[in-house]
């Protein structure tokens, strides 16, 4: 294996410079985090799954036009993904109350939303990402108005697309967080959706019995985390009814 250079390492990610200028390679660890990090574990095969369920849902997302900074899958952990210049903002968006929403505002869990809410999140582990309005994002110049606005529009016409998409196979799109960044090319800048979309950062819900898929599992000690996240890639075609195969692998991994 040759040694590339390591851009970043995050809880759940690690980031190794790309074989040409302008790429990354985003290698999905099995590490699982909750609570900006004071609840640690490793779950075996996670990042498998979260590599093929991110690369199948951005695909799809490109199809209908919301441009992403997925390229290719390299192996069973790797992606290459364009290099972009992350909006320290987390995008939240809301269909069904659960999480920070149900304390912050006295709702309870699994009540729906009037309409799909947006909330945005500063990217800060320091400061455990703290709740933000457009004001702070615009006054202290995370992103500029017009970036807001084009940010807004494509995570409403995400939700549109994924709440019909896992509708289709029996799962409930309770929420979820994006990432976005600006691309460059030439003189042209624009902004694309990037990071992940995966049971990480989706809460996903059976729609027949509401059971969780996703990870509240792992942050409320629920038990079959794994077996929540293959039941979502299973549910979307993309691995066999019999499962991945061996998740754990060795070199063919790294
Ligand atoms: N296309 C991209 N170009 C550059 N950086 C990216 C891209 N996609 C995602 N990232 C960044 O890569 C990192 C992925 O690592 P990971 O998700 O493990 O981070 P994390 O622990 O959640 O921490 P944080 O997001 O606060 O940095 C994140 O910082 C994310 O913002
Ligand atoms: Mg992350």
């Amino acid at each position: 294996m040759t040694r590339r250079r390591r851009v970043y390492e995050g809880k759940a990610k690690v980031l190794f410079e790309g074989p040409e200028p302008g790429t990354l390679v985003q290698y999905f660890k099995d590490d699982a985090t909750a609570f900006n990090g004071e609840k640690k574990a490793t779950v075996t095969g996670k990042g498998v799954l979260n590599n093929r369920i991110s690369e199948h849902l951005m695909l799809k997302l490109a199809e209908i036009g919301i441009q992403n900074h997925f390229i290719r899958r390299l192996n069973m952990r790797e992606q290459l993904i364009k290099e972009v210049e992350i909006i320290p903002v987390e995008v939240i968006i809301r269909n069904i109350a659960a999480g920070s929403i149900c304390k912050r505002l006295g709702i309870s869990e699994g009540t729906p939303l009037p309409r799909p809410i947006i909330e945005y999140c500063f990217k800060s582990d320091e400061l455990n990402d703290p709740l933000v309005s457009e004001e702070h994002i615009t006054a202290f110049g995370w992103a500029n108005p017009l970036e807001l606005d084009d940010i807004m529009s494509q995570s409403l016409r995400v939700n549109d697309f994924l709440l019909g998409l896992f509708s289709g196979i029996g799962i409930r799109l309770v929420d979820f967080k994006l990432e976005f960044g600006r691309y460059y090319e030439g003189d042209e800048m624009q902004i694309i959706l990037a990071d992940e979309i995966s049971p990480d950062n989706c809460r996903l819900w059976d729609a027949a019995t509401n059971k969780k898929l996703d990870k509240d599992r792992f942050r409320r000690d629920l038990g079959g985390v794994e077996d929540a996240y293959q039941e979502v890639a299973r549910r979307l075609g993309i691995i066999p009814e019999g499962g991945p195969g061996d998740l754990q692998g060795t070199n063919a991994i790294q």
